[in-house]
């Protein structure tokens, strides 16, 4: 088998919370390590870097994807929206402000993949109920255990939804 497509590099272009991006990666380079290390977004965090924590989460062509179990060159072409694309203008997101007010983060750890499970949650269904937000929010693991008052801030903006708390990657 040859093994070469495996080690080299390949530049990859897509849309990164509406700015495009262009990077020669290994072509073996997480998605996460590629955001953190390549765009210096270090928000997106890792955990437990096989797909059971859900810290690095975030959303890829309208789907939340875990980032450490994907590579950098799967997301070419791709618009990918991280944490650091939810805040505009120096106004939080709707969903950034409800976890504030319902201090719905404890070390704060796990908030970033929270925040972009649920706004994918809320682009699909813009009003879930509580058992739905707790489905939605299932495959993130919060270590300090606060999950009520995520749920609770999940809930604030899903019984006030808008418009405004669509954040396409590309506006
Ligand atoms: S770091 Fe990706 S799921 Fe835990
Ligand atoms: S707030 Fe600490 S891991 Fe969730």
């Amino acid at each position: 088998m040859d093994h070469s497509q495996f080690i080299g590099r390949q530049t990859i272009r897509l849309r990164v919370n509406g700015q495009e991006v262009e990077r020669e990666v290994e072509v073996r380079k997480l998605l996460a390590d590629f955001l953190r290390e390549d765009l210096g977004l270090t928000a997106t965090h890792l955990g437990c870097e096989h797909g059971v924590c859900g810290a690095c989460t975030v959303v890829l062509n309208g789907d939340s994807v875990r980032s450490c179990l994907l590579f950098a060159v799967q997301a070419d072409g791709g618009d990918l929206l991280s944490v650091e694309g939810l805040a505009r203008d120096g106004q939080m997101h709707p969903l950034q402000q409800a976890f504030w007010d319902h201090h719905a983060l404890q070390c704060g750890f796990c908030t970033s993949g929270f925040l972009m499970s649920a706004y994918d949650l809320l682009q699909k269904n813009p009003h879930p109920s509580e058992e739905e937000i707790r489905h939605g929010l299932s495959g993130n693991l919060c270590r300090c255990t606060g999950y009520a008052n995520i749920v609770k801030a999940v809930m604030a903006v899903a019984g006030k939804n808008t418009e405004e708390t669509k954040r396409e990657s590309k506006t």
